[in-house]
Order: structure tokens, then sequence, then C-alpha cells
């Protein structure tokens, strides 16, 4: 298997919650946490910071991937534990048809790439693993995966937890869409038997009329003070569950443990709204450990010359595995050198083919914001094409591209296959193009171009509905922001021919601007973000 160690560059998010005692006040904040594509998370705290994992599926990096031919393989559903100094990340691995398999890394530095072990694989049949220590049978390290036999039910995605007298059992059920669900059993013996909860599920917002929809995979973990919270995903859909471009966003619920209609102990859940009220949290910081950008930092980079090293920023990321050299940063600004293959993976088409797609992207973290960037590009034959997208999967995304027709420079529109071309003004010649993705309400992505610096010139090439980009073939991913640059087929393998023009993009701008909070409100990203995450 080729699996990078390079670990949880993305994956990975670190909150602080350095303790502070003298606020003892309830909180209030904002979900989702995590905005933008984060599902699956599982959290740990350790020594007051927060370690959340999120499923990466095929983008790169992330968890680590290798090439797969579907768009909703790769890592799945890690979680993340830590027990005496070490931490570690279960996950699935599918892709290898017949051979979908556990895999397991360890470090004691979560933050350092390098420091992640190789995986360690083990075979297991069925998505998300969880890691489990019975400190009372001597630190026994157990394995729960889904479609664990239980007495009375089948579960899905369990993760498992020791309160009190108890183990208890956290169960992701009812699918991942809007019938998703937290269910609840516990147990005197690890082993079992198993009781369910009375009244499961303890958490949903199934058959509700509410604005997060699919709440379900949740994890639970315990705060520096020892107050308990979990993590799950959530779509902000409404119950329409038509327009949902951010796909699965993380979560985050208070957890208390009251006495149940039985006289005994249960797990609570507060249900997930947009507003939300808990124990005490620490005042937001960006003092925490780790290298690169916090999820909901805007975008401001200018490549080229002067441009800080340490490279192509954390938060972008790919499509499946990058050709080597097909992403760098020059005196030139980032040069994207053309692939074969187009957004939708062909002609190559093949598992290794599909490699060739040249895009880099970031989340897309907010319900409204803008995206731009200046390209150089000067196409020589008629399939040279280079742009910006809003991408969901090979088969949804939005592309605006700049092309030849006959001799024409031109734009080329493209929203999953309903195309539009129109001539580059010829006063715009030779000056670089500011491409622009502008997102004003929820339901439309708007798709202009300028010639850089000049926003007055503005000319709006194409709109397009937002549930274009909702789940479909992408149901477990969300939509990336990026660049594409591809020869439309032309060339073998992976390559173009030799001579093919490189694309450079010098200025990238990503600014969020506001997160519905419920289907009407919604909250203006104020500089100094309102909630950490945003
Ligand atoms: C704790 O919070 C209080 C109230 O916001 C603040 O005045 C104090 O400086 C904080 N202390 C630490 C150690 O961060
Ligand atoms: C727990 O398991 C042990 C054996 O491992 C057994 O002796 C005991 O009776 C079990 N307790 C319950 C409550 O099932
Ligand atoms: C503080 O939040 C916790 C968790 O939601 C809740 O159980 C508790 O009742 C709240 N306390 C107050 C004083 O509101
Ligand atoms: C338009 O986009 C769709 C979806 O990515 C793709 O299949 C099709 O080939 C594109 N058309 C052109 C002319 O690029």
């Amino acid at each position: 298997m080729r699996l990078s160690a390079r670990l949880l560059s993305l994956g990975l998010l670190a909150q602080s919650v350095a303790a502070n005692d003298s606020l003892s006040r309830n909180s209030t904040y904002y979900n989702p946490v995590l905005p933008g594509w984060h599902s699956d998370p599982s959290c740990v705290q350790v020594d007051g910071t927060f370690y959340c994992v999120t499923s990466t599926f095929i983008s790169f990096p992330g968890l680590p991937i290798y090439a797969t031919n579907g768009q909703q393989e790769g890592m799945f559903a890690a979680s993340i534990r830590h027990r005496r100094g070490v931490f570690y990340v279960i996950c699935e691995y599918l892709g290898v048809p017949g051979k979908n398999s556990g895999v397991l890394f360890t470090t004691t530095d979560p933050l350092d790439d390098d420091a992640w072990s190789n995986p360690v694989t083990f075979v297991a049949p069925k998505i998300d693993p969880d890691l489990f220590w019975d400190d009372d049978d001597g630190g026994k390290t157990y394995v729960a995966t889904q479609g664990i036999q239980l007495q009375e039910f089948d579960t899905l995605g369990p993760h498992l937890y020791k309160h009190g007298a108890y183990y208890y059992l956290l169960i992701a059920e009812g699918g991942t869409a809007l019938d998703h669900s937290i269910t609840i059993a516990r147990a005197r013996n690890l082993t079992g038997p198993y009781t369910p909860h009375p009244r499961n599920p303890i958490l949903t917002n199934r058959g509700s009329a509410e604005y997060f929809q699919t709440v379900g995979h949740g994890d639970l973990f315990r705060d520096a003070r020892g107050s308990w919270w979990g993590m799950a995903l959530a779509t902000r859909s409404g119950p329409e569950y038509r327009s949902y471009p951010m796909g699965r966003e993380a979560v985050l619920f208070p957890v208390t443990w009251e006495d149940g209609d039985d006289g005994d102990v249960w797990t609570v859940l507060q249900p997930v709204r947009g507003k939300m009220e808990g124990w005490p949290l620490p005042e937001a910081t960006r003092d925490v450990p780790g290298e690169g950008p916090f999820n909901g930092d805007p975008d401001v980079y200018d490549f080229g010359e002067g441009h800080g090293g340490g490279g192509i920023p954390r938060n972008l990321v790919h499509w499946r595995v990058p050709r080597q050299g097909a992403f760098s940063l020059t005196k030139k600004g980032l040069q994207v050198v053309l692939g074969r293959n187009r957004l939708d993976g062909l002609p190559g088409g093949t598992e290794e083919g599909a490699g060739a797609i040249s895009f880099v992207g970031r989340r897309q973290t907010h319900s409204l914001f803008s995206f731009s960037v200046d390209l150089e590009f000067a196409p020589r034959a008629a399939g040279h094409e280079a742009g910006i997208t809003a991408f969901l999967t090979q088969a949804a995304n939005i592309q605006l591209g700049v092309v030849l027709v006959g001799k024409q420079l031109s734009f080329r529109y493209n929203a999953s296959g309903v195309i539009k071309t129109s001539p580059v003004p010829d006063k715009w010649a030779g000056k670089p193009l500011r491409l622009k993705i502008d997102m004003t309400t929820p339901a439309e992505y708007t798709f202009a171009a300028m010639p850089a610096g000049e926003e007055k010139s503005r000319v709006v090439l194409g709109t397009a509905s937002s549930e274009l980009l909702s789940g479909g073939t992408g149901s477990f991913v969300g939509t990336l922001i990026g660049v594409y640059a591809t020869c439309n087929g032309a060339g073998s393998g992976l390559d173009c021919p030799a001579g093919t023009p490189n694309a450079y993009v010098k200025r990238w701008r990503y600014m969020g601007e506001a997160q519905y909070v419920s289907a009407t409100d919604k909250i203006p990203v104020k500089k100094g973000n309102p909630t950490p995450g945003w």
C-alpha cells in the first residue's frame, strides 16, 4: 500500500481549551464549530487542547490516501484516542475491491507529520472502527467496528466509553441522511449484554423542521474541567434537504449524565441547533500548537516573488493524489501544470489516469463567501484550459475556464455539462484575469471575471444553483473551491504534450462573509472570528 505517513495536516484541527477556572459561567456558541466539509468528527482532549480528526475520503493530503476509482472511497470515519502519551488514529481504508482494511497510526506528537508511524493494517470488513482500553481488565485493547452484533439490534458506527459502573456504546444509526441518529446502550461488562436506552435515539433531528439535519456519527470527550461534550456531523439543509453544498459539517453539543426513568444514570445529549448553550468554554485563543491556518481564516495568498516560505498553504487540498510536480511555487506564482484529464477524470478514466486531474482548492467553509484568483495563462491550442471551480465530485462541479475558441481567447463556463462560451473582451488582452466566485445567497454560485484589480469591469459569466453541488454523487463530501488546469485529453498517459503552457496564480483570496445558523438567520463573519473555527 502506498500510504503516506504525512497524516492529518488538514484532518487534524486543534482548538485550545486552556482551562480558565475563573470562567465558570455557561457559554453560548454557534454551530457548526467546524464549518465546511468535516464529516465524522472524532475528538480527544489532552492537556487542555482538543484534537479532532474528520474523514477526508479521497482528498489529499489529510488522512493519507491513494488513488481509487470511487468518489467516496479512501479514508473513512477515523477515531482519535489518547492513552499514556500516545495518540492513536484508527480508520478504515476503502477502495481496494474486496479488501477493505483497518488502518492504525500512532504518534507521541500529533502535530508533526513525520512523527506518525507507518500504518499498521488489520482485518476489518466493516467501517467506523474505534479503540477502547478496558482499565478494569488490565488495559486490554478492543477494536469495535460497524455491525457489532448486540442482543437487541445491529449497530452502526460504535464508540465505547466508561462512565461510573457502566460501559456505554454510542452508535450511529439510521443511515447517514435525514434519518441519521445516535443511540446508546449500556452494559456492566464490556462484552455485554448491552441494554439499549429506553428512549433511543438520544440525539437526532429526524422528522424535525430544524435547519441542521442528518445529525449523527457522534463522539464524546471531556474538556480540561471534566465537562462532557460531543461532536457529530450535521448538514445545514433544512428538512427540504436539497441545498447543502458544504455537505457534512462538525457540530458541538454539551453532554450530561442524568438519572433516567429507570432510576439509573444515562447519557443526555443536548439537541443540535445553530445557537447553543452549554458548559463554560475557555476564551477563544489563537495560541494553540500546530501549523497552518485556522479553519475559519480567510485565504490571503500572494504567490510568486515575496511569498513567504512554508510551501503551498496547508489548507489547500487536491482531489486524489496529484502528479509529482503538478503544483509548485515559482517566481511567477503558484504554477499549475496542466493535467491530461479534465475535472471529470476523463479521458484517462482509469484508476491511475484519474490522478492526472490538476486541481488545488480549499473547503467552502462559509454559507456566503467570495473567492478570486488572478490567473496568468495563455492557451496555445484548442484543448488548453485553466480556470476556477466549485467542485463537489468529478461528476458534480461548476467551472469557469479560459480557452481558445478558434483563435479567440474565450471564457468557458460549465455547470455540470451546461456550457456557455463568450469571448474575453479585446481590451482585456494581455492582462492577468481575475476569476471570481461569489456566494451572496446560499442558493446560488455566481461566476465572474474582470482584469486583475479592475473590479468595475466585472462581468458575470454564469450562475448556478447550489443544489447542483448538494448530495448526489457527493453525499459524503463537501464543496471545494479552487483552481484547475487541463489539456482536455491531448497527450498520453497522465501528461499533456511537451510545450503545453502552464497556468500561474499570483493572487488567491477566499473571504468568508456569513454563516447561516438557521434558515433565516445569518451571522456576519467579523474580523476576529466571533466563534472559534469560523
Ligand atoms: C480568565 O478569564 C478572565 C475573564 O475573562 C480573564 O480576566 C483572565 O485574564 C483569564 N485568565 C487567564 C489565566 O487566561
Ligand atoms: C461479567 O463477566 C464475567 C466474566 O467475564 C461474569 O463472571 C459476570 O457474571 C459478568 N457480569 C454480568 C453482570 O453479566
Ligand atoms: C450549563 O450547561 C450544562 C450543559 O448543557 C447544563 O446541564 C446546565 O444546566 C447549565 N447550567 C446552567 C446554570 O444553565
Ligand atoms: C463540463 O463539465 C462536466 C462535469 O465535470 C464534464 O463531464 C464535461 O466534460 C465538461 N465539458 C467540457 C467541455 O469541459
